[in-house]
């Protein structure tokens, strides 16, 4: 952060916030280097520096929006987890506290890793976290706040009684983490899940309690599969059209693949039973998005999740570039209507960010063209709304595929090998020549007589000249009755300079990715919108914007 801008937060922090040691110890770090700097976020969560990874028990509490996260505050790399706290009252512009958990006993000397917030009635908070012992074993701990009537609850107090939970026998005792927030059933007991696993198998266990601190394992698995070990569980139910569902997700370590799963749950036996058909499981998003967690806020009525956006560049990099980890912008979830998948958006506060508006409508594109959208001051940190419109589906070639195979086809075919129709999208974080650009891209195949496959996919196989990153394409598929709505297809793409989060179908699909441009940085990188299919295409709407940097401090 350069100097000015470093002595305007600690002017804030001092005479609005008096925050003279969240300033002090993470607000004011200088710039490690220019590469590091230019790739820096402008407006997503990320501290001055050092690394970063799972954002932990969100919560709202008198007006504040609480955030925790998995922090090292001696270095960009993944070592000496403590729990970064940070306060909002807009979840945009945030300001850092003292770490609010670190080791300090021996239930968590080797590290205070995820968890939870539960708000009890009452109005008490309880962070439930994973301590890590010597051995590398795991076990759960309480902390409280030392003072309610700190708005900022800057201080928590440990457990005399932690450890809470222990594994039990048979529980693999290095693999046992995250509490979910707690949910407290009809006969008045708390619930809280555990992730852990057996060989290739993965549990998530149950534990009841009656007074938070005193737990029993319940004799079944919560849910149980063959993925290996998952972390990160987190359970909440949501509703639509008057018809309740539960929602487990659990992330995936292997595949890195954060899943959820639709379903009914019974608070008088436990059971949650996946819908039919949900047994493998769903994606909130199909890109570089991990750990996330959700939570109520009550204030606005809505389950907002956050999630950790990993880099993809080398170690070495990170090194230089001082830090290491960036969250996504939170998002909004909710029940499709059919009830069949979960939809997400960019929660309303981000739109509050837009500046200068550049609008277009009824253009077309002709096979193989492009045209820059012009106006726009620093399209490296942008939100472009596009709505397109297709014609000429004869042309759309027949689907012929599995749903699951939709990355194998993003990264076969990515942005640029023509179709029918498609792919067309924009290009962002592109230099002048085009060398280097990052494609979000849409082809649309037949499924059946009406109804359509639509391809959304990340193509960043041309993002930087740098092969040092990983370049790997994601994507998914989307089944749309296309004649129904109109030949239209929407997509959102936010750009924030090292970071591209893309929304299809009005939040049907939504695909994260990191990129490492090395000459489209900061003013220099441009958006288009192209279509390499064989098929014209109208471009009926676009809404592009300008976004303002947000104060993290
Ligand atoms: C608790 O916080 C309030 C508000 O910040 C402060 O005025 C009060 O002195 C604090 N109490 C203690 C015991 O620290
Ligand atoms: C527990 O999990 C670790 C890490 O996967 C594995 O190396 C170890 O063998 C497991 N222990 C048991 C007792 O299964
Ligand atoms: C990436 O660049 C190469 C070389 O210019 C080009 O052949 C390819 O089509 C490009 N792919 C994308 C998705 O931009």
């Amino acid at each position: 952060m350069p100097c000015e801008e470093a002595s305007m937060a600690r002017i804030r922090c001092l005479g609005i916030l008096l925050l003279t040691l969240a300033c002090s110890t993470l607000g004011v770090a200088a710039a490690d280097s220019e590469s590091g700097e230019k790739l820096r976020t402008s407006f997503h969560f990320q501290p001055a520096r050092n690394w970063i990874n799972d954002p932990n028990g969100p919560m709202y509490y008198r007006g504040f929006y609480h955030l925790f996260v998995q922090y090292n505050p001696t270095g960009p790399h993944w070592r000496n987890i403590v729990w970064g706290h940070a306060v909002s009252s807009d979840l945009l512009s945030w300001v850092f506290l003292e770490p609010a958990i670190a080791p300090s006993a021996p239930y968590d000397a080797k590290g205070t890793w995820s968890g939870s917030a539960t708000v009890l009635p009452d109005g008490r908070i309880n962070l439930m976290y994973t301590g890590v012992q010597v051995h590398g074993r795991q076990v759960q701990n309480l902390a409280v706040p030392r003072n309610y009537s700190d708005p900022f609850l800057r201080e928590w107090v440990k457990s005399q009684l932690n450890p809470v939970i222990v594994p039990g026998a048979g529980v693999n005792s290095t693999e046992f983490r995250d509490p979910s927030t707690a949910w407290r059933g009809a006969d008045g007991l708390w619930r809280v899940l555990l992730a852990t696993k057996d060989h290739r198998r993965h549990l998530v266990l149950l534990y009841r309690s009656t007074d938070f601190t005193h737990w029993s394992a319940a004799r079944r698995p919560f849910h149980e599969g063959h993925t290996g070990m998952v972390e990160c569980a987190d359970f909440f139910p949501l509703s639509s059209a008057g018809s309740v569902k539960h929602v487990l997700k659990i992330s995936v370590l292997e595949s890195r693949r954060d899943v959820y799963f639709l379903g009914a749950y019974d608070d008088s036996t436990d059971k949650f039973l996946p819908d039919d058909g949900n047994d493998d499981g769903l994606q909130l998003d199909f890109g570089i998005f991990y750990a996330s967690k959700s939570f109520f806020d009550p204030s606005r009525r809505r389950r907002v999740v956050w999630a950790w956006a990993k880099e993809q560049d080398a170690t070495a990099d990170d090194e230089q570039k001082g830090w290491a980890g960036v969250l996504a912008i939170p998002r909004e979830v909710w029940l499709a209507h059919d009830g069949r998948q979960l939809m997400t958006w960019l929660v309303a506060e981000v739109d509050s960010l837009r500046t200068n508006r550049v609008h277009i409508a009824d253009m077309t594109i002709q096979s193989g063209d492009y045209f820059e959208i012009a106006g726009l001051q620093l399209p490296a940190q942008a939100d472009l709304d596009v709505e397109f419109q297709v014609s000429n589906l004869e042309r759309a070639e027949p689907f012929q595929w599995r749903a699951a195979e939709a990355a194998d086809l993003c990264a076969a075919r990515g942005a640029d090998v023509q179709g029918g129709v498609g792919p067309f999208g924009v290009w962002v974080l592109a230099s002048r020549d085009l060398r280097e650009r990052t494609a979000v891209s849409i082809s649309v195949f037949k499924a059946d007589e009406r109804k359509h496959m639509i391809l959304f996919c990340n193509d960043v196989s041309n993002s930087s000249y740098s092969d040092q990153v990983d370049k790997h394409n994601y994507g998914g598929l989307v089944q749309l009755d296309l004649a129904k709505a109109g030949g239209r297809i929407s997509l959102r793409t936010l750009v924030d300079n090292c970071i591209v989060e893309a929304f299809g179908s009005h939040g049907k699909i939504a695909i994260l990715s990191r990129v490492y441009p090395t000459s489209a940085v900061g003013n220099k990188a441009r958006a288009f919108v192209f279509n390499k299919g064989k098929s014209t295409i109208v471009v009926s709407r676009l809404d592009a914007y300008d976004m303002a940097s947000v104060k993290i401090s």
